[in-house]
């Protein structure tokens, strides 16, 4: 790997397919209903890192090198690109009704300013916009790759509120849920775009995997920043998939230190003092570690899938992106 050019800004490269990215979201949430819509665009502020986006056209850009592309094509990618941004974004505002959440990006959350009926409808209203503006691609395909994602933010979403009494198949699911809840997403859309490109398979299997791996350290990563990290860096409370109910990879790993987190994880920390005693036995082990390089070999693993693409700088912000991942702060 050429470490020196791993230094290209991923953001600086695709800034110009970018820049109108929240203008015309709020373009599309234009409506009759003048609240509807100032919920609807209230988290399309521009705080958000739009690193799906991001994401979606490094690829798409990676790939059409690849292609004797046309113009026409970036543009149905930055599209999709789009699409990805509101289908997220809907899934957070029923992810906070979800979460009773107080706040997201450092401002008070969708549901604390409007309650949880009008944000439902809101993520409702974002998600059926998407939706609208993927019919309006006329692709088949495009339409039920991106499809098979939504799908899945809801099964991953549903899995997450179930736990597994046998220890030997919590892992498992919880990858499981890891990839549906959040990798799914990014993984079919990288592989949507490298469809209008190219019927080369190969192609697209790199593009999907690159997006489900470096997904799934994303999530790692996040899982490990909600113990280490404070509620002015994530702009959203620490600690809090424990006070939700939720083990995530720190607390499975520990718990093969530490056996008696076990009844714990099962009753979903719901009994006074199980979040304090597990954050306590967190700390205590190698969860921490152990779930950072368990991100690491994800991370590997997407940069592996997209070595055979032509040296491009949008392939060098593509690893980059790899690293970031891993070091990220919120
Ligand atoms: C954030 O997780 C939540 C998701 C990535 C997915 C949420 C999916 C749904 C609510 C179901 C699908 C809904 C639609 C509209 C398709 P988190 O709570 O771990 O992250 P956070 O810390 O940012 O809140
Ligand atoms: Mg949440
Ligand atoms: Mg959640």
């Amino acid at each position: 790997q050429h470490s020196g050019s791993r230094k290209i800004d991923p953001f600086k490269l695709a800034q110009n397919d970018l820049d109108n990215l929240y203008t015309d979201i709020k373009e599309e949430l234009k409506n009759e209903m003048p609240e509807l819509e100032q919920i609807s665009t209230y988290y399309f502020d521009g705080q958000g890192k739009a690193i799906r986006p991001l994401i979606v056209i490094l690829i798409a850009r990676a790939i059409n090198f690849h292609m004797t592309g046309n113009s026409d094509l970036l543009n149905s990618q930055k599209r999709v690109a789009l699409i990805i941004e509101m289908i997220h974004t809907a899934s957070l505002i029923h992810d906070d009704v979800i979460d009773s959440a107080d706040t997201r990006r450092g401002k008070p959350s969708v549901n604390v300013l409007w309650g949880q009926k009008k944000s439902i409808f809101a993520g409702d209203f974002v998600i059926s916009k998407g939706s609208q503006m993927l019919a309006r691609l006329n692709n088949p395909i495009v339409i039920s790759t991106l499809s098979e994602a939504i799908v899945d933010l809801v099964l991953g979403e549903f899995m997450q509120m179930g736990s597994k009494k046998e220890e030997k198949e919590r892992f498992s699911h919880y990858i499981q849920k890891t990839f549906k809840k959040t990798a799914s997403l990014i993984a079919y859309t990288c592989k949507a775009v490298t469809y209008l490109a190219t019927a080369d398979d190969e192609l697209q299997k790199a593009a999907f995997e690159y997006g489900k791996n470096l997904g799934i350290a994303f999530q790692l990563v996040d899982d490990m920043l909600d113990f280490v990290s404070s509620q002015a860096e994530l702009g959203k409370p620490a600690a809090n998939d424990l006070k939700l109910g939720l083990a995530t990879a720190p607390v499975l790993f520990a718990c093969e230190k530490f056996p008696e987190l076990n009844e714990m994880i099962i009753r979903r920390f719901s009994e006074p003092g199980d979040v304090e005693k597990t954050y306590d036995a967190v700390m205590k082990s190698d969860g921490l570690n152990h779930t950072r390089m368990l991100a690491q070999q994800h991370a590997d693993e997407a940069a592996r899938h997209i070595s055979n693409l032509r040296d491009t700088p949008e392939k060098q912000a593509l690893l980059t992106l790899c690293d970031m991942v891993l070091n990220r702060k919120k």
